[in-house]
């Protein structure tokens, strides 16, 4: 990547206002109406999801809502509590680490398109998704809800769903800019960085999600860079977002991530939101009046937040404000076609990371009895995780989806095999963890947060698991076909909550243990969020498929790949260390430190530092298999035209889709590779279809590396 991409684009000196005249003429004429306490409303929380609108003039309030999986439910306006109404159940999406494994922009447009036309039907203006930040370390809790390690697939598939969201006159809010890669102290934590890390790594999907996904609007980030608060930052906000991206939206805090009342007002910020509900008390709400009014800060501070609000209603097309007579679009939740959508991008998203004993597809006919064991068979993972929780209008799990698709001639037994620490489901309807994520310093790092009830106590757990583990051992030897389905929960992958360590909970690795001793075949399953050991069983495992949180048609999406209805075409987007020490947050950087966190690494996140030091990974960036087998040949490449060719041929039994990954290795750059282009290619059994790659800068002496993944380059092209 060219590390002055991002440099200095934009010459102005001035705050970017949006050109268009109509719009600023119009949110002028409206600006001379206002008066200072109705400005003042339009740019903080009046609500916890909503601002202040102005009823004299028909300025409507700004409606926002959580989240990347889907449209949260409705909470009361002032208090962190479900209102419980029955018409707020949502489509449940795959998260965006499972949208990353589909390596597709136009899955990654339609997941955006459904988010976006939910929120319009459910009357919200605002978005508060998706989340970009760099998955540094695979201990942060909230990695689920980020794309991937590197910063070109986020970027990519960033922009194609925000696109897809802002095609609904819903503005998409990327957040949480910039550098905010733990939870642990996440209210309080300074990021000590240099600037190249920064540019290279860490901005180049918001840069991405500006330019290229034209984002409405972007949330701040909790966290501390070069001593200021991210959310009232003049270098982020005012230096690079604005003078340097030339970003003339509305620039959000996170709920709670603003803390001084001179700094936010300067700042590039338009809108404070909290998670209190002293509303008027917020920095930007009566403290900000009044140092207006006693001159110590200038009203043209907040006429340019505002003018910026307004014209992002005009461009969302808002009644009351809007004056283009275009008719604001209507939305629509839980059609049939979204779930479709859901189901599509679940099936893309499965990743086979093991098939060495061809066990996978399965043959029904042939395997008669199914035993499933584990407890991710049957659970449900809609409900949690922190803000990314939805309340969904139903969730298949993959016991359900294996029953439904092949129920009546295979029998599918389920034994559980292996429990939680406490069986209590997460219940969201009782939860307030946000409301009280400002006393707790914003994060933990023991996976306790989640917890709602006292676990019992480990020696009880540990014997009820042999149990559980016995009787599962024993029913295996039984069974034509046993598939463990394992994994995390949400009590691990959570937000204001990062993992201590990558392993497994609940005694897992135990039990694959002896089921791998009890029946050698033992087909592997994984629901997950993020990356977990698997030293102890992987060397005997032949079979292992990845998940990610699917969504509400994950468990439908899992039986269609284990079944070979669908070929699997999932690509790992990060990096499966094999312990979390191999990872340059923790061998060479620091990860979840309280006061600051020191990104010693720099540049060398993920990939770009196993590379480059030659640690062996568990699985690469971008593995991945499926049911075929494709050829790679006949490489040209066309230094004029910036151009590379080759031959793509499916050489198995099965249809499939490869993702074709381009890295370019840079002569005389101390980075040994970098993904530079994806595609996504259907190519039908025993056919051969041409590959033509446009590359946007090509130089002499570059090496063109085109593969099946970051570390099976198949063909390398020198320029
Ligand atoms: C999270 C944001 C979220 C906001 C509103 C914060 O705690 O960091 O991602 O959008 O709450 O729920």
């Amino acid at each position: 990547m060219d590390i002055n991409r991002n440099k200095k684009e934009e010459t102005s000196e001035n705050t970017p206002i949006p050109q268009d005249n109509r719009l600023s003429q119009r949110a002028e004429e409206l600006l001379q109406k206002l008066t200072l306490e109705e400005k003042i409303g339009m740019i903080h929380g009046a609500q916890l999801f909503q601002t202040a609108g102005v009823a004299r003039l028909g300025i409507p309030p700004l409606k926002m809502s959580d989240g990347p999986m889907g449209v949260r439910q409705e909470f009361l306006p002032s208090q962190w509590k479900p209102v419980g109404n029955q018409d707020d159940y949502v489509t449940y999406l795959p998260c965006n680490s499972a949208v990353a494994s589909t390596w597709n922009r136009k899955i990654a447009y339609d997941i955006g398109s459904v988010l976006g036309e939910e929120a319009r039907g459910r009357g919200k203006d605002v978005i508060l998704g998706p989340g970009v930040n760099i998955k540094r370390s695979p201990l942060c809790g909230r990695n689920f809800e980020y794309f991937s390690e590197d910063p070109y697939l986020t970027g990519e598939l960033a922009a194609a769903y925000i696109q897809g969201v802002q095609l609904w006159d819903v503005a998409a809010c990327v957040k949480h800019f910039a550098a905010n890669n733990q939870e642990t102290e996440r209210l309080w934590t300074e990021v000590e960085i240099d600037e190249e890390a920064l540019r290279e790594i860490y901005f180049p999907a918001f840069y991405d999600a500006v330019k290229k996904g034209g984002v409405h609007t972007i949330m701040g980030a909790y966290n501390k860079l070069y001593g200021e608060h991210c959310c009232q930052s003049e270098y982020l906000l005012n230096q690079i977002l604005r003078k340097e991206w030339g970003f003339d939206g509305v620039v959000i805090s996170d709920w709670g991530g603003v803390h001084d009342t001179n700094a936010a007002a300067n700042s590039q910020l338009d809108i404070e939101m909290s998670v209190t509900n002293d509303f008027d008390d917020y920095f930007m709400a009566r403290p900000l009046l009044k140092k207006i009014k006693a001159g110590e800060i200038r009203e043209e501070t907040v006429n340019q937040k505002v003018k910026r609000i307004l014209i992002l209603m005009q461009k969302l097309h808002m009644p009351g404000v809007d004056t283009s007579g275009i008719p604001r679009k209507s939305g629509a939740y839980n059609t049939p076609g979204h779930r479709k959508k859901a189901l599509e991008a679940a099936r893309e998203s499965i990743v086979l990371l093991k098939n060495e004993a061809h066990m996978l597809p399965l043959k029904p006919e042939k395997q008669k009895r199914i035993l499933l064991i584990g407890e991710n068979a049957r659970a449900l993972h809609a409900n949690g995780g922190g803000s990314a929780e939805i309340k969904a209008l139903y969730e298949i799990s993959p016991l359900m989806g294996l029953k439904t698709r092949i129920g009546g001639n295979s029998e599918v037994a389920f034994a559980q095999g292996y429990c939680r620490d406490t069986q209590e489901p997460q219940d969201a309807q009782e939860s307030n963890w946000q409301e009280k994520s400002l006393e707790n310093g914003g994060g933990t790092q023991q996976n306790t947060q989640n917890q709602k009830t006292q676990p019992d106590s480990p020696a009880s757990l540990s014997k009820k698991r042999e149990k559980l583990r016995e009787e599962a051992v024993k029913l295996a030897a039984e069974y034509d076909t046993v598939i463990f389905i394992g994994g995390l929960d949400h009590t691990y992958d959570s937000e204001g909550n990062d993992r201590a360590d990558m392993k497994l909970p609940y005694e897992q690795d135990l039990l694959i243990q002896q089921l791998l001793e009890a029946k050698k075949d033992l087909i592997i399953v994984m629901i997950v969020g993020s990356p977990v050991e698997m030293g102890s069983w992987i060397a005997q495992a032949d079979t292992v498929v990845w998940s990610y949180y699917a969504g509400m048609e994950g468990g439908s999406a899992l039986a269609d790949v284990l079944l070979g209805l669908v070929n699997p075409s999932g690509k790992l987007p990060e990096t499966f260390y094999k312990s979390h020490l191999d990872c340059s947050a923790h061998s060479v950087g620091e990860f979840a430190g309280k006061k600051s966190v020191a990104y010693r690494e720099g540049v060398y996140v993920g990939y770009r530092y196993m590379d480059k030091y030659g640690v062996e990974p568990q699985f690469c960036f971008g593995h991945g298999l499926s049911y075929t087998t494709f050829a790679y040949t006949d490489a040209k490449l066309d230094f004029e035209e910036k151009l590379i060719g080759y031959m793509l041929e499916n050489t198995g039994e099965y249809d499939g889709s490869e993702v074709i990954q381009v890295y370019v290795r840079r002569a005389g750059s101390r980075i040994y590779q970098e993904l530079i282009r994806f595609e996504k290619i259907f190519v039908k059994a025993g056919q051969r279809v041409p590959v033509c790659i446009s590359l946007e800068h090509m130089n002499r002496g570059d090496a063109y590396c085109i593969g099946s993944s970051s570390k099976d380059i198949r063909l390398t092209i020198n320029s």
